[in-house]
């Protein structure tokens, strides 16, 4: 029996899933969360499917450990790869990025032209083309992995003229494809929508994954009756295989705040 009164847990290949804790925080203010940051083997983009499979396994593991009562892969690359394993062998809800923000997409484009950005394990695993056009087959989708994006955010280079002319150079193939709408299929792109907004024009919606997953969560919760009703003070705790310090403080540009201590976990 899943405890409603339990956490939710979060887990991404580092800091980067903070983007959907953000959103969470900011839609379900009495939710405890307990957030694993698998800083030892990030990252997962330019990993193997076999290993980002196995590596999101013994993250779920650990979450489920502390009982959690739903799991949020807010990991673009593991949501790609993992997901279907973890829900076959979890019995607690468990929710990705990729089906919130395909889903998104579709209401958001009128010319059914979709961009999508990430990792070269998000794109190369075809996981945001089958979701958007399993919702509606007559999308056409046009993908694009921007791997320099996510070191770019870790360095806190999210303005000016470099991370500018990265995004005009990774992005003008998919202008030139007449895309109307743009998914950030990575939890680090957030931290770059200003760059990406400009580098893609007005006329270009962007979709941001991290916050359309927390509308599923707060949705999933509601429908499952999973809610914390009771007014109690939520609980955060932030777990790292790797390096606790350097996750505090690049952390707290992804999370939008100043984070309590993370805890070093053996993984
Ligand atoms: N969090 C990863 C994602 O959303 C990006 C970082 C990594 O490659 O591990 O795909």
């Amino acid at each position: 029996m899943v405890d409603r009164h339990g956490a939710i847990g979060v887990f991404d290949s580092g800091v980067g899933g903070l983007t959907v804790v953000r959103q969470i925080e900011a839609r379900l203010p009495t939710e405890s969360i307990i957030y694993l940051g698998d800083t030892a083997r990030v990252p997962y983009g330019t990993k193997s499917p076999e290993t980002v499979v196995r590596y999101a396994k013994a993250c779920a593991q650990l979450l489920l450990e502390r009982d959690i009562k739903m799991l949020v892969v807010a990991c673009n690359t593991a949501s790609a790869f993992a997901l279907d394993a973890l829900r076959d062998d979890l019995d607690i809800p468990v929710l990705g990025v990729i089906e919130p923000g395909a889903q998104a997409a579709v209401r958001a484009t009128r010319t059914g032209r979709v961009g999508v950005i990430g990792t070269a394990g998000t794109i190369r695993s075809e996981r945001y083309r089958e979701a958007l056009q399993c919702q509606d087959p007559s999308i056409t989708v046009f993908s694009q992995a921007c791997p320099l994006f996510v070191p770019l955010t870790e360095e806190g280079w999210t303005t000016g003229d470099v991370p500018k002319t990265v995004a005009e150079a990774y992005l003008a193939p998919l202008l030139e494809n007449n895309i109307d709408t743009l998914v950030l299929g990575c939890t680090h792109y957030p931290l770059l929508k200003e760059v990406i907004a400009q580098a893609v024009g007005e006329a270009v919606t962007l979709v941001d994954s991290a916050d359309e997953t927390a509308l599923v969560v707060q949705e999933s919760l509601e429908a499952l009756k999973l809610c914390c009703e009771t007014p109690l003070l939520p609980q955060f705790r932030f777990l790292v295989s790797d390096a606790p310090s350097d996750f505090e403080q690049v952390g707290q540009r992804f999370l939008g705040h100043v984070m309590q201590e993370a805890e070093w976990v053996n993984l």
